[in-house]
């Protein structure tokens, strides 16, 4: 009984750890945790030494063993020498730093090492029993001949044979280490890169040395705790190696940040703490419990067949995962992956013969090779099928674009319902939970329409902006407004008997801003009622607020427009709901702010339960699938735009975008607060206003887009990415670095899946995995950095890892729009800054953003836009669907040749679309539009009589 129930336990914890590692708090302080977790784990298991009576085999032998008790054990190693305590302790610190070294440079490392494990200690193995042969005879193994089956018959002539031949355990040993490995190597590679100033062979370096202190710890362990005798003594002597070693990580872990200069801490954020307290306790638990079953099972097992079976598990689990992949864009080498599948379960099952594993966990081996034989039949027919259906008879993207404009048309209708002010009144009422306009709505109405302003019922982003504020009293609306205007970079615009005022002083950087949007107000301002709005002049978004006080009071705000239409009472006064802080509290201020506490902060705007609330993403070596999968619904393309911007499942982006991983300048605001802003991410809570951003550039020189130069073109400026404290992760994962690397840089080895022709039939198309490098000679793009303009910043490393390239490849004015498509991107900061240029000229705009301004419903993917996943793993395939090659001849791709011709109609008609909507949809009327409803509906907020005052016909 014992040792099965010490493998279920083994086998169980150690996945729950391997899979709570991606989840938890842990990895945002590496060696604090890892402290933690060991003092956590030596304290249980002295705890446990106490209930050693009760434990399987607590009279030092497990009871399932049927031999005679006397019976020396066949598999009892030699005895332990003196420093075998000392040096295990020493290996285990020696193993966390080694693995605390290559988590920080993650993405150097190469994946699947760890799979050679069992083939370390089979070497071992051999070394060790050539050297005990020569001493003494191997001992008889003691075989059990109650309910011996055939299997076991076999088996049994199959280890005798195994101990005269070695060789043959060697082989299959190697047949499912090798598997694993092929398995566990088969994953895509995120575009977060290893940056040049790494030695990327010293990671991989450092993998190879960890893999063999693994061997040695698993081997030291194994001899000391055999030799204890009792269950007690080995807990306890389990327990000492884990308080040493945790005392001994504390001591190095001291020593060196004594050495370090301190870091300002990071804030404390609530919720989070608690959390990662939880994390630590529950992880050093679980593992105490792996350390505690793994080592018991050690004392009467073999290390080999426990490595062996920790690694076939995982092989397998792995191997099946790629299998189903098969036929997706993920998996392209369907022989590769049914190889691996095969190696496993052809090896394994050779191996729990060969090494005399009776049972594998608690499974009979007999059952087990069953199993995997048909595992092994039914990945065949599986393979077979789906590396058929990989071939589609068209391409993707063609239907994608097709559904997109059906799509677009229903769009357009429902946005634009009302003819008559009746309708439109009505079509609000539906909107808004029953809720009538707001006051003068009829006056919007003609406004809007004199405007011609072709959106008259959708206006879902203000809904969303405004409805907490209905669960918040307007008294404590008006309050925080005047609070919130003492932070830096905010300013009130004051609106008083039909005329907008600020107190921006002459000079300053932001009056051209604030002038323009008084000049905006000044056609309607005498049907505004008296209101104060804070508005946000510093680039990035400012409210982050906690998804609970968001999700609560937008609550709040619905119900009380549902009771409205129930009965036509008004709400008693005083049972609003108010925000916990005291209204002439001042808010909290401390500007700096860590990119950790930045990410947290970021983690807490979603909802529990959620991907990125959960806790930090750590991987950054690997695509994450299960990120994209909901707004690319499997495949590669970006297939719901509006989704791809939320951040909640897409854990993956809070590393692998500027914004994440600069550090702002002002620290959030993460209360609930009325602040107006140009633009923001679905993490905050501003409300979006449409500002004239001063940056704004005069629509240059644009010609026919038949007549532009058939690529791709992006500059961006190595301004604020400079090296620094915080830009470690900056200059290898932000996504204009990993842009610029993914064009310019790309290494021998990487790969990029691209759909392409098939090599018999021209209109089937198939997933093949080519070169980066190559693709992106084969592929018309001009992407990179050009100089930075500041005199002072020191750009030198960022200079020397992407290069930079002049502004324009040509003297015309204007550069970019000499390309038929034009990459916008994010700046680290806020919104792309050309999106609107680009969608007005004669070029088509492909967009890689998470920013949203208040034009941005209006612009829909596939039809005034390309839309680019941030991760940019399609961007070559998507590109290549529009442009083709260089060569409309045809091109030598993976050693055959593909011909795919320029679909220039198809890029014509986006870009014409976008021009001809940004021209009807977003000119400076519809910003008046939009501003006049807003501030309806925000003078409706913040009057006392909100509920009563409505717009009724
Ligand atoms: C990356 O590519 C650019 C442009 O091709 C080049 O100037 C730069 O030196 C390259 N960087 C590295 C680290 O090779």
């Amino acid at each position: 009984m014992g040792t099965r129930f010490f493998s279920l336990v083994a086998v169980a914890s150690f996945f729950w750890l391997a899979h709570s590692l991606e989840t938890h708090q842990l990895t945002e302080q590496p060696r604090l945790s890892s402290l933690l977790i060991l003092l956590v784990s030596g304290i249980s298991a002295f705890a446990t030494s106490f209930f050693a009576l009760w434990l399987p085999g607590a009279n030092g032998r497990f009871d399932d063993d049927s031999g005679p008790l006397r019976v020396p054990r066949p598999n009892l190693p030699k005895k332990p020498r003196r420093y075998f305590l000392p040096m295990l302790v020493m290996c285990i610190i020696l193993r966390l730093e080694i693995f605390h070294r290559v988590s920080f440079d993650l993405q150097c490392s190469r994946s699947g090492i760890e799979a050679w494990l069992p083939l370390v200690i089979l070497l071992y193995d051999f070394i060790s029993s050539r050297k005990a042969r020569s001493s003494s005879n191997a001992e008889d193994k003691d075989y059990d001949d109650m309910g011996s089956t055939m299997f076991d018959a076999i088996g049994n002539w199959a280890s005798d044979w195994a101990t005269n031949s070695r060789v043959g355990l060697g082989m299959v040993t190697l047949a499912f280490t090798y598997g694993t490995y092929l398995a566990s190597s088969h994953g895509i590679r995120s575009t977060f890169f290893c940056s040049s100033q790494e030695n990327s062979s010293l990671v991989v370096f450092l993998q190879w040395i960890g893999l063999l202190l693994d061997a040695a710890i698993i081997i030291v362990l194994w001899r000391v705790i055999s030799w204890a005798r009792t269950t007690k003594i080995r807990l306890r002597t389990m327990s000492g190696i884990l308080l040493a070693s945790a005392l001994g990580t504390g001591l190095l872990y001291g020593s060196s940040s004594l050495f370090k200069q301190s870091r300002p801490m990071s804030y404390h954020f609530r919720g989070l703490d608690s959390l990662y307290v939880f994390d630590v306790f529950v992880d050093g638990l679980t593992f105490s419990v792996f350390f505690v079953s793994t080592g018991l099972l050690l004392a009467e097992g073999s290390p080999l067949s426990l490595t062996g079976i920790v690694t076939f598990i995982s092989g397998l689990l792995m191997a099946l995962c790629n299998t189903v992949l098969i036929g997706s864009w993920e998996n392209v080498t369907p022989s590769k992956t049914y190889f691996s599948l095969v190696l496993i379960c052809l090896g394994f099952s050779f191996f729990v013969f060969l090494n005399n594993v009776r049972s594998v966990v608690f499974i009979h081996r007999a059952l087990v090779v069953f199993f995997l034989a048909l595992v092994t039949i039914a990945a065949t027919i599986f393979s077979i099928v789906m590396t058929h259906k990989a071939q589609v008879d068209s391409h993707p993207l063609e239907r994608l674009v097709y559904d997109a404009r059906v799509e677009a048309g229903r769009w357009l209708v429902h946005a634009t319902t009302s003819n008559s002010l009746a309708v439109a009144v009505q079509e609000y009422k539906e909107r808004h939970n029953g809720r009538d306009p707001p006051p003068k709505f009829d006056i919007w109405y003609k406004f809007a329409k004199d405007r011609k302003s072709p959106i008259m019922d959708h206006f879902a982003q203000m809904e969303r902006d405004i409805i907490p504020f209905w669960g918040i009293t307007p008294e404590k609306i008006r309050e925080d407004t005047r609070r919130v205007a003492l932070e830096p970079d905010i300013t009130i615009m004051k609106i008083q008997d039909g005329t907008a005022n600020h107190e921006v002083p002459a000079g300053s950087p932001h009056k051209a801003v604030m002038d323009d949007l008084a000049e905006m107000i000044k056609p309607f301002a005498e049907h505004l009622p008296d209101i104060e709005l804070a508005i946000n002049l510093n680039n990035r978004p400012r409210v982050l607020a906690p998804w609970e006080d968001v999700h609560r009071f937008a609550t709040a705000g619905r119900q009380k427009g549902l009771s409205r239409i129930l009965s036509r009472r008004s709400a008693p006064a005083g049972d609003e709901l108010t925000n916990s802080a005291s209204p002439n509290q001042v808010i909290p201020r401390r500007d700096f702010t860590t990119v950790r506490a930045f990410r947290e902060m970021t983690a807490l705007t979603c909802p529990p339960g959620t991907s990125t609330r959960s806790g930090a993403h750590w991987d950054v070596r690997d695509f994450c699938s299960s990120c994209t999968n909901p707004h690319s619904q499997g495949t590669q393309d970006l297939r719901n735009w509006p989704l791809s911007q939320k951040l909640c499942h897409q854990s993956d982006l809070l590393r692998l975008h500027g914004f994440h991983t600069t550090p702002p300048e002002l620290r959030p605001i993460q209360e609930l607060l009325p602040v107006f802003g140009a633009s923001k991410t679905d993490s905050y809570s501003d409300i979006l206003i449409p500002l004239h951003h001063a940056s704004e550039r005069p629509s240059g020189s644009d010609r026919a887009f038949e007549m532009k130069r058939r690529s791709l073109f992006w500059r961006g400026s190595l301004d604020g990415h400079l090296a620094g404290p915080n830009s470690h992760e900056l200059l290898r994962g932000g996504h204009q670095e990993r842009l610029v690397h993914l064009a310019n840089n790309a290494s021998s080895t990487d790969k990029t899946t691209i759909l392409l022709p098939s090599s018999t039939d021209t209109d089937r198309f198939a997933y093949e995995q080519v070169s980066t490098s190559e693709l992106n000679a084969l592929l018309p793009m001009d992407i990179g950095f050009t100089q930075s303009t500041c005199k002072d910043c020191n750009d030198d490393v960022a200079r020397r890892e992407f290069g930079v390239k002049p502004e324009a490849d040509h003297d015309a004015a204007d550069g970019q729009l000499m390309h038929q498509y034009v990459l916008v991107v994010d700046t680290n900061d806020g919104p792309p800054q050309d999106l609107l240029h680009i969608v007005r000229s004669a070029s088509v705009p492909f967009q890689a953003s998470i920013f949203k301004e208040w034009y941005s419903e209006r612009l829909r993917a596939w039809i005034h836009f390309v839309p680019v996943d941030l991760r940019f793993h399609a961007l070559h395939s998507t590109l290549a669907y529009f442009t083709g090659f260089n060569n409309n001849q045809g091109e030598i791709v993976n050693g055959r040749e593909v011909k795919m011709a320029p679909r220039l109609e198809e890029g014509r008609w986006i870009a014409e679309q976008g021009r001809r909507w940004a021209n009807t949809a977003i000119r400076r009327d519809d910003m008046e539009t939009y501003l006049f409803r807003l501030l309806l509906e925000w003078g409706r907020v913040v009057d006392d009589r909100r509920e009563q005052i409505g717009f009724v016909l």
